[in-house]
């Protein structure tokens, strides 16, 4: 089993705190939702969690099985088995899909234990068939020209062809119709196990209805403010976010500690 450790984590964006003292634990083979209002801090977790040098963590931990991720470089995150699919995933010209999801497969292998071109093909043509995704696809520029849905089913190819340990979804759900849901949703599904543990930052149950989480988390104004299981997805489906505000005795813009 892993673990992803974070601890107290305060992250400030041209030095206006964003996180305020989040702690979260993530173990493989659990998926956990993170809903929450817009602005709270979601997106920002995940890139201090993947490094991205704009957010700057000022105190806190990040570890995965004891070792400090925040120490690492970008590449050396992925490399230790954490993977990203942003809110909105950059186009990259010049770069095919498939040479893109070669190189960051290898990257997480040895030096000499590439796969091999027809591995490589055999594995790609059979994932794009499980996401009812286009062959053609393969040899398009990085996202470039993507529609909003095929983005989105892009970044699950890229999840179970590179097979992280840990992946955080930024709003994977978001502007997918019914039928990408589902396949998104399917290939999420799929990874579940020993091996992978499932981070979700979503702002809707709808998604949580194809896949049930073990914990969903409430994040308010820089931290996780409440958890629970999934029937916590449908209450704030229903009754919105007040309802915690008014049990946390959380006013707007003063939460926290220094409330
Ligand atoms: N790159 C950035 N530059 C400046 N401010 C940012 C940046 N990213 C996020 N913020 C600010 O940080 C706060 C949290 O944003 P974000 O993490 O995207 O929230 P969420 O994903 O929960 O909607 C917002 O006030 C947002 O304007
Ligand atoms: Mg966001």
């Amino acid at each position: 089993m892993s673990t992803l450790v974070i601890q107290d984590l305060h992250v400030a964006i041209d030095g206006k705190e964003i996180l305020k003292g989040l702690n979260l634990t993530l173990n493989t083979n659990e998926i956990h939702a993170i809903m929450g209002p817009n602005g709270t801090g979601k997106s920002t977790l995940a890139s201090a969690i993947m490094g991205h040098p704009k957010y700057e963590v000022t105190s806190g931990s990040v570890t995965l099985d004891g070792e400090d991720v925040l120490e690492m470089e970008v590449d050396e995150r992925a490399q230790a088995g954490l993977f990203l699919a942003m809110q909105y995933p950059s186009e990259i010209t010049g770069v095919t899909n498939a040479d893109f999801l070669r190189s960051a497969m290898n990257s997480r292998r040895e030096e000499g234990d590439e796969i091999s071109i027809m591995k490589f093909i055999r594995e790609l043509d059979s994932k794009m068939e499980y996401l009812e995704m286009d062959q053609d696809m393969a040899q398009r520029y990085l996202n470039e020209g993507f529609s909003g849905g095929e983005k989105k089913r892009n970044e699950i190819l890229q999840l179970m062809m590179i097979q992280p340990k840990f992946a955080i979804l930024d709003e994977i759900d978001s502007g997918l119709d019914i039928d990408a849901l589902k396949v998104v949703s399917k290939g999420i599904n799929q990874m579940r196990g020993e091996g992978f543990g499932c981070l979700i930052i979503t702002h809707y149950q709808r998604l949580l209805n194809y896949i049930t989480p073990d914990k969903v988390h409430v994040m308010m104004q820089g931290r996780v403010v409440k958890s629970g299981g999934p029937e916590l997805a449908h209450k704030l489906e229903a009754e919105g976010y007040d309802w915690i505000k008014e049990e946390l005795g959380i006013e707007d813009e003063t939460v926290g500690q220094e409330a």
